[in-house]
């Protein structure tokens, strides 16, 4: 059984009549390193969001690590870890950087639901991996964008997901932490959590065979297995050809 299934699934967030994801079929597997690409508006996020139960799957079969998405969504989230696109704190947000963190244990903590020594060495592991000790004790909403970014990553990799999605987690990036990234989601395929990333940049991509799935209006257009190198290309022709 793969860690993702989804057969033949239409998804919607108004009425069940107007799905965005339209009868798509996808597995994923632990260790693969999967990009989604795809014009805007194509269901890239959707897609996403069908994955981990936040939209509702209103035909098909969705199962993540075995769970059932449309009935055990709040127990796929525990597992899943999660970066979304577009995210804002307001300056005056009172958690610093080591608390947002530390909330990405809380799906763990047992019934007295007090964080274990395990649980702030998670906390510490993930912001030392990032980089960020400097911001530990700084609120967030006064960090900028890039930072705050840092920590959403830090905080998903403090959860110790077995699936992790990531919606164009380098668009605030720079150059060097882009890199430093990439070397951190390779570090986990190899450990054999699969990687689910949203992008329209493909420079930098690790060496290593890519599971590309390409989509436009709701739909996957491309389900292969390439190489890194050829990502773009492929990506900009299929995306190309729908837009003519
Ligand atoms: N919360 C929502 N309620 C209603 N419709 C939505 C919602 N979120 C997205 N949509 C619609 O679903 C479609 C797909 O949007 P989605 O955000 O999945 O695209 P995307 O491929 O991630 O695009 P981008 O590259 O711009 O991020 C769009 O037509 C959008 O208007
Ligand atoms: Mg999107």
């Amino acid at each position: 059984m793969s860690i993702i299934e989804l057969e033949g699934i239409y998804t919607a967030y108004e009425g069940d009549d107007k799905p965005i994801i339209k009868d798509l079929t996808l597995r994923i597997d632990r260790g693969e390193y999967v990009v989604i690409g795809g014009p805007n508006s194509a269901g890239k996020t959707t897609l996403l969001e069908s994955i981990n139960g936040l939209v509702k799957i209103t035909h098909g079969r969705a199962t993540v690590c075995g769970l059932d998405v449309g009935r055990k969504g709040h127990e796929v989230r525990k597992k899943v870890g999660y970066v979304v696109q577009n995210f804002y704190f307001d300056p005056f947000t009172p958690f610093t950087t080591e608390q947002v963190v530390m909330m990405g244990r809380y799906g763990r903590l047992g019934l007295l639901k007090r964080p274990s020594e395990a649980d702030y060495r998670a906390a510490e592991r993930a912001i030392r991996l990032v980089g960020i000790e400097d911001l530990a004790q700084k609120t967030i909403g006064t960090l900028s964008g890039g930072q705050q970014q840092k920590v959403m990553i830090a905080h998903n990799l403090a959860k110790e997901p077995e699936v992790l999605l990531l919606d164009e987690p380098f668009s605030n990036l720079d150059f060097s932490a882009r890199e430093y990234l990439q070397g951190i989601l390779l570090g986990l395929v190899k450990g054999g959590t699969p990687i689910v990333t949203v992008s329209h940049a493909f420079d930098g991509l690790p060496d290593i065979r890519i599971h590309l799935v390409v989509m436009n209006d709701g739909r996957i257009t491309k389900d292969i297995e390439c190489s890194s190198r050829s990502v773009e290309d492929i990506v900009r022709e299929s995306s190309f050809k729908r837009a003519m």
